[in-house]
């Protein structure tokens, strides 16, 4: 077994007043979230690490926060009195739920989301009563009212999710289990219990669970001060250290993009935060680009052309459309345009329209030179491949190969995948996950680099991290945005 030490360390409180609450997550943009205690109410603290700190919300009670999760912009954090808070990215809560089950209170400890749906563990009455429970929330009522998901579990205080299956951990016998789900998330198999008391110790508080995409399990264990990590079938691959710290918040959370963990730790002086290295965590081997609107500007060519058939057709068509069809094929960018018809066009029609509209954007392609590649596009690419990074394009556009030979980087990449080779247009995922089949290369090994909103939903779509240029930095979906096209080498670290 493996012993790993948190190396870096930031020092967040002095007094041990500050324990922290159980709740810890990452959001989409690498910033941390905890909840801590203090003088007066609970709050959850924003930390960039390892920069700035700042309080991101009050919490507006006593309850002991337990959980925190975070999911596309929007946090939940749960109390272990039963408060349930769901929070925006701003801080703002936008409700908060007392009593969540008829007149009793669920006992809560912590939280996932699986889809949209929140799964919570409850604990109820006593913490040695057999009673507990998983309940779900569900989105689409308004995560109103818990429905029953799995009852009788002991203690459960941490639950994780990996593919198909549920990890809970059970505070009382120190156990772990696994729940098979089926893909309507109903259970497919009786739970396994597997014991894990050798390195707890019967009755340690074996807290909370993380779970890597790689399916490793990190487990933070309250009593004994360390967190260990799991393979999926329980058995221990390492433990992790911290120096000087015998008391651990049983919490942690894990920043796998960057390949590291956190972990709150406390003692008589104060609460420290504490980063250790993921072995094995997050390593992009390839960046696909987006063509248009990423290495290069084409819409003021597509503009014109579509603006010409427009007008040919007495179709009403400016900018804001034309903003519209970003990242859309060019059939569905004509269905965008015929919106505004006042008459109803036949396949044939629009056929021959797409065809006249391309005659006419090809020749406006011909204008184009090398000078018309953005700044630092070709740098970066550079310093990719000199880290050994593999680079692809992923485009909608028929046009791809053509464009690339005016600008003089047809030879640039080591794969293309374009309009020609895809039947499902972006939002899709098709097109990068044939470029990533053609540099041979894992979705999840890639990050996709866009500027249209479509195209970061194809990139999650895909499982591939997703940054963001230009308009796409809008999307709540997005990894990453990038002010500049050179950020993305800090991405390769
Ligand atoms: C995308 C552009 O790259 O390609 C879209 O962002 C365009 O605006 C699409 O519609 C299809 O392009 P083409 O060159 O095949 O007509
Ligand atoms: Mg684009």
């Amino acid at each position: 077994m493996n012993l790993i030490s948190a190396k870096e360390y930031l020092h967040l409180y002095d007094s041990e007043k500050h324990v922290s609450g159980e709740g810890t997550c990452f959001d989409g943009k690498g910033n941390f979230y905890c909840c801590v205690m203090g003088d007066g109410f609970p709050k959850i603290l924003k930390i960039d690490p390892w920069k700035n700190v700042s309080v991101f919300c009050e919490l507006s009670t006593d309850d002991i926060p337990c959980g925190l999760i975070e999911h596309q912009g929007r946090f939940c954090c749960c109390g272990l009195n039963g408060i349930l808070y769901v929070i925006d990215e701003e801080g703002t809560i936008l409700f908060k739920k007392e009593s969540l089950y008829q007149n009793r209170k669920l006992k809560m400890n912590d939280l996932i989301f699986i889809e949209d749906d929140i799964y919570l563990t409850d604990f109820r009455g006593d913490f040695l009563h057999p009673d507990g429970g998983i309940f779900i929330l569900k989105a689409e009522d308004n995560y109103e009212k818990p429905h029953l998901f799995l009852d009788g579990l002991c203690s459960p205080n941490g639950i994780a999710f990996h593919e198909n299956d549920l990890f809970i951990s059970e505070t009382t016998r120190a156990d772990l289990l696994r729940i098979s789900l089926d893909e309507d998330l109903q259970i497919k198999e009786e739970f396994g219990i597997m014991p894990i008391y050798s390195n707890v110790g019967k009755g340690g508080a074996l807290d909370s669970i993380k779970m890597s995409k790689n399916g490793f399990l990190y487990q933070a264990v309250m009593a004994a001060g360390k967190v260990i990590i799991l393979d999926r079938e329980g058995l221990e691959l390492a433990e992790i250290h911290v120096e000087g710290k015998n008391r651990m918040t049983p919490n942690l959370a894990l920043n796998e993009k960057e390949g590291y963990g956190l972990i709150l730790a406390f003692g008589t002086d104060g609460l420290d935060l504490m980063k250790f290295e993921i072995e094995g965590g997050f390593k992009m081997k390839a960046a696909i680009f987006d063509l248009d609107g990423v290495i290069l500007s084409t819409d003021d060519l597509h503009y014109e052309a579509w603006k010409k058939i427009a007008d040919q057709e007495g179709i009403y068509f400016d900018r804001e459309i034309n903003n519209r069809l970003r990242g859309v094929s060019r059939m569905a960018s004509l269905e965008i345009i015929l919106e505004n018809a006042d008459r109803e066009y036949s396949l044939e029609e629009k056929e021959k329209l797409a065809e006249e509209k391309n005659g006419y954007y090809r020749e406006l392609l011909k204008t184009i030179t090398p000078d018309a590649v953005f700044d630092g596009v070709r740098e970066t690419i550079d310093a990719l491949k000199k880290k050994g990074i593999r680079v692809a394009i992923g485009s909608s556009s028929k046009n791809t190969k053509f464009i690339l030979k005016q600008i003089g980087m047809l030879e640039e990449f080591d794969a293309i995948s374009d309009g020609n080779n895809i039947t499902h247009s972006k939002p899709d995922p098709e097109v990068f996950l044939k470029a990533a089949e053609m540099l041979d290369i894992e979705p999840e090994d890639c990050v996709v680099i866009e500027d249209a909103i479509a195209g970061i939903e194809a990139a999650k779509a895909g499982k591939m991290r997703a940054a963001a240029v230009g308009d796409a930095r809008k999307s709540k979906l997005a990894d990453d945005c990038l002010d500049d096209i050179r950020d993305l080498l800090n991405l390769f670290d």
